[in-house]
């Protein structure tokens, strides 16, 4: 008698791993710096990612999809349209009208002080505000200044904006799993449509010259890696030459739990353009992330990559095209850490795997 083939596979399975279990090349955050050469006391400090800026030429159209994305407006000019989730920022999103252009992302910094250090932080770039100005006319007020990086890029910091009383959290939905079962006599019913934005999560860049960006970004601002991703090059003799090519980085806020990342870079190929990579928007459960997702597709907008789950961050993410071209991610259940969290060191080609979800189109790694 035959005797069938044994075939054997092993079967999917998930954990939730301490930060200080995983990374096999990692150091200790005061080890990177130390390494790097960073003075902690001369940083300008940022408290949290506040808003994005981006220039549209058609504002309707912008905010038809920003609509189906699931943000609200909350005020509306002939040059401006502001954006608000139902967190406790005042905005989300600022369009502004006029031809297509990245106005960079607005951070909270810790004092008004903060804002006079970064217009005063190099005199060859131009402010692109008169000095430090103050929103009158965008909801929640404030004061900003807004300058640019070494290769052009605006970043903004603002300060004495007034938040909002954020809208009552959606439901938790309850899950039954294969033994323990919450949910009992409740039934799952939902309603389609977009899913509503909470706040804004993260956003990041692909440069011309990472090491210098890097430098600029994790020098003059307290801004540390979580994830610094690297290429090896082989070497005639010895060890390969190791080459950092992106860094994901949180806010540090000390003992404080804060987001793997509120702001990354990553370089761009050769020859390839410098451009916003995508700004990231959180949102409430995995329930709406599919709803989400199913609303934005049946409007006709153009997915990018998703629904999937990225490995530096965690993110189950879902990424698609505005009108104007410009990457906008949705983002449920990403990573926090602290000052404790090592910084994990990995290769690049990590950055393009996902625990699972579609394969990595080219047009998100363009
Ligand atoms: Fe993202």
């Amino acid at each position: 008698m035959a005797i069938a083939a044994t075939k054997t596979v092993a079967f999917n399975k998930g954990a939730s791993v301490q930060d200080t279990a995983l990374a096999k090349h990692d150091l200790s955050q005061t080890e990177w710096r130390k390494a790097w050469g960073i003075d902690k006391n001369a940083q300008i400090r940022l408290v949290r990612l506040a808003f994005m800026q981006y220039q549209h030429p058609d504002l309707e159209v912008v905010k038809r999809f920003m609509l189906d994305f699931g943000m609200t407006p909350v005020k509306t000019t002939e040059q401006d349209v502001w954006f608000r989730g139902y967190g406790s920022d005042a905005y989300v999103y600022h369009a502004r009208k006029g031809s297509k252009a990245f106005l960079g992302g607005a951070f909270v910094a810790e004092t008004f002080q903060d804002l006079e250090r970064y217009a005063m932080i190099k005199d060859d770039t131009p402010l692109l505000t008169n000095g430090i100005e103050k929103m009158d006319h965008a909801p929640g007020g404030g004061s900003i200044v807004t300058s640019t990086d070494p290769e052009g890029f605006p970043l903004s910091l603002v300060y004495g904006e007034d938040q909002r009383e954020p809208d009552e959290m959606p439901p938790e939905i309850l899950m039954n799993d294969e033994v323990r079962k919450p949910r009992q006599r409740k039934f799952q019913r939902f309603t389609a449509g977009p899913a509503t934005v909470f706040r804004l999560g993260h956003y990041g860049l692909v440069v011309s010259d990472f090491e210098r960006q890097s430098r600029f970004y994790a020098s003059n601002f307290n801004l540390v890696p979580s994830t610094l991703l690297h290429v090896d090059i082989p070497a005639t003799e010895g060890e390969p030459q190791r080459m950092y090519v992106a860094m994901f980085s949180h806010i540090d806020r000390g003992t404080e739990l804060v987001d793997h990342h509120s702001f990354f870079l990553a370089q761009a190929a050769p020859g390839g353009e410098t451009h916003v990579h995508h700004s990231s928007f959180e949102i409430h459960d995995l329930d709406s992330q599919m709803m989400g997702h199913d609303w934005l597709k049946k409007q006709g907008y153009r997915l990018v990559w998703g629904i999937g789950r990225h490995i530096a961050g965690s993110q189950i993410f879902d990424y698609w095209r505005d009108p104007n071209d410009f990457m906008v991610e949705h983002y449920i259940d990403g990573d926090i850490v602290n000052e404790d969290t090592p910084v994990s060191r990995d290769l690049a080609s990590s950055a393009q795997d996902a625990a699972w979800g579609p394969e990595v189109p080219d047009d998100f790694t363009r």
